[in-house]
């Protein structure tokens, strides 16, 4: 069977251009969207180059532009939408309403994965305000392609190492701190981590398999399920040195919410549910769900004891 065609949307972004990459790499015909709104920012266009140099092909395109979203969708067979949701960053999950619509039209697309690739906001109804805006955000968007029928995967990729295992999971740096660490109560909850590069591959290798249509993938490989403590003990193995352990109680950290802005309450409550309540371990994987490296026991997932080393 030939490779499905993809186009990737939001493909300079963070996790963007590593499905770019990922896609090329599994010998996928890749398509990447050229927003004409990027304008003059040089970084994004010469990374869409260095694409293009590695055989994607870039398609014009804009989100205020709804014909030349269709046009663009006509051209593949899957779309991959790796559009903003970090608060501190930029987050613009329901602009992927255009993108279905446009997938609607099409009709075309035999595979969807919306911009995902974290924490399964099915499983968020009861999350904190005001962090849970990126779950309904993107429950949203799984409502509208479902009522579309358009074929889908939702990949839950969990904590992006860069994000939550170079910092030993501290709210305010993205390395490791020096003499102390915070810990989240004991520190002994489950955790997924997962190696960005890692989460691209597995989305790519999901695009062509039957047994991920209209599923939710739960990127969870068992040697990347960690304590905050285990994780903190494999950083002072690389870095030969303890770290004071300093244990924060979750109404501590709660009440720390008060004196933060809007972004850092967004983050503070993901951390909540991951740190505390355990909302990435604590539940069987069932109907409607596969997990990556069972599926895929052929990809060799970076373990966080190596993807750590580059911090040392
Ligand atoms: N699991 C985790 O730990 C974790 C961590 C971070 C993010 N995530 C998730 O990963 C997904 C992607 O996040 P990210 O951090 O990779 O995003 P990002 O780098 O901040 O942005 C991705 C892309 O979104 C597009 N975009 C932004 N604003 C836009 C606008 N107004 N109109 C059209 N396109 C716009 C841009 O696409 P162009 O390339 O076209 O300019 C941008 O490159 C989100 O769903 C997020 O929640 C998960």
């Amino acid at each position: 069977m030939p490779k499905s065609k993809v186009l990737v949307v939001g493909g300079t972004g963070y996790i963007g251009r590593r499905i770019v990459k990922a896609s090329l790499a599994q010998g996928h015909e890749t398509y990447v969207l050229q927003r004409k709104e990027i304008g003059l920012d040089i970084d994004k266009l010469q990374m869409l180059l260095s694409f293009k140099k590695e055989g994607a092909h870039l398609v014009e395109g804009s989100f205020n532009d709804h014909k030349s979203l269709v046009e663009a969708v006509r051209k593949v067979d899957v779309v991959i939408c790796t559009m903003s949701g970090v608060h501190f960053r930029s987050h613009n999950i329901l602009l992927q309403l255009k993108l279905v619509e446009a997938i609607k039209e099409a009709g075309n697309v035999k595979r969807f994965l919306p911009s995902e690739f974290g924490m399964d906001p099915a499983r968020m109804a009861h999350a904190l305000e005001p962090g849970r805006v990126t779950f309904d955000e993107k429950m949203v968007i799984r409502k509208a392609i479902e009522a579309a029928n358009i074929p889908f995967t939702y990949v839950v990729a969990n904590c992006f190492a860069g994000y939550f295992a170079g910092n030993l999971s501290q709210m305010e740096c993205l390395t490791p701190p020096r003499n102390k660490v915070i810990l989240y109560g004991d520190g002994n909850v489950k955790v997924a981590f997962m190696d960005e590069d890692d989460v691209a591959t597995y989305a790519i290798k999901t695009i062509d398999d039957p047994r991920t249509l209209n599923k939710t993938l739960y990127l969870r490989p068992p040697g990347n399920i960690l304590t905050q403590r285990e994780l903190v003990a494999k950083w002072e193995k690389i870095s030969g040195k303890q770290l004071e352990k300093i244990s924060v109680s979750d109404r501590d950290l709660l009440a720390s919410l008060k004196v933060m802005d809007f972004a850092g309450q967004v983050g503070l409550g993901h951390f909540y549910h991951i740190f505390y309540e355990g909302c990435l371990t604590n539940f069987e994987i069932g109907e409607g769900a596969e997990e990556a490296s069972k599926l895929y026991p052929e990809v060799r997932y970076t373990r966080m004891e190596e993807y750590l080393k580059i911090y040392a």
